[in-house]
């Protein structure tokens, strides 16, 4: 699989200092041998099915990253079957067709300064990580933020979850430790006519995408 190139800093405000430094474990690249690039592109109910066997797919300690809590089986059915009409947006990454990863991005609190903030979470599935689809997601959902007008995307994780917090810290956000999660704050920039003309053009894509994976109707029966 290949690495998508393309600068993430162009979607955020300014950069901002670190304020942990962090340990740098050693880490497996996912091997690129025989996959295709990815795709990315917002899901729909349509998609219900991929992503419960996505959240069933995920073994107990990803579950537990990525909901800051154990998660067995009924709920990560009941999640999947809801994620796609709550409020917000789900986009997928699928590697050779099959779903891999999975960013979201939701509305964070209420009233005109909750409607100005989401946040965000990613999920990669093993196997399939430190090969950029984290970042592509969280590139494709804060524009998509900053279209809507959302000033400032926020981040959850575990304190421990090395991965999450290196991948935000690297973007240059602040994490903020709190009672063992970590919580970062990443400010956007105003959306510009090539932000708002790229995601029509990507929404458009996701569309045609979205309806080429619909499964066929069944043939119609000629009457006797
Ligand atoms: C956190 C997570 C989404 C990262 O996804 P990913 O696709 O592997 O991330 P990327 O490949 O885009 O990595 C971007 C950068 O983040 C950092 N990073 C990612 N995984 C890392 C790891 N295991 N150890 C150290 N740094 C890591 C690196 O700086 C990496 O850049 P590099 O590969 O050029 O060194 C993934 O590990 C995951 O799904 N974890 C379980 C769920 C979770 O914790 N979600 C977060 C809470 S919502």
């Amino acid at each position: 699989m290949k690495r998508r190139s393309g600068s993430l800093q162009e979607f955020f405000a300014s950069p901002m200092s670190l304020s942990i430094p962090l340990p740098d474990p050693p880490v497996r690249r996912v091997a690129s041998a025989g996959r295709d690039s990815p795709r990315l592109r917002r899901l729909w109910l349509s998609d219900r099915p991929a992503v419960r066997a996505f959240f069933l797919r995920l073994d107990p300690e990803t579950r537990a990253s990525r909901f800051m809590a154990a998660v067995n089986d009924r709920m990560a059915a009941s999640y999947a079957e809801r994620a796609t009409v709550m409020s917000g947006m789900v986009i997928g990454a699928f590697v050779d067709g099959e779903l891999r990863a999975v960013g979201e991005l939701r509305p964070f609190g209420s009233g005109q300064a909750g409607g100005r903030r989401a946040e965000v979470a990613l999920t990669v599935e093993r196997g399939f990580r430190r090969a950029g689809l984290g970042s592509m997601l969280l590139r494709r959902l804060a524009e998509a933020a900053r279209n809507r007008g959302i000033a400032e995307l926020r981040l959850r994780c575990l304190s421990h979850n090395v991965a999450m917090r290196r991948l935000v810290t690297g973007l240059g956000a602040e994490l903020r430790l709190d009672d063992g999660e970590s919580e970062g704050a990443i400010p956007l920039a105003r959306a510009t006519p090539l932000s708002l003309w790229r995601e029509g053009i990507e929404t458009a894509l996701d569309f045609h995408l979205a309806v080429a994976t619909l499964p066929l109707p069944p043939p119609l029966v000629r009457a006797a």
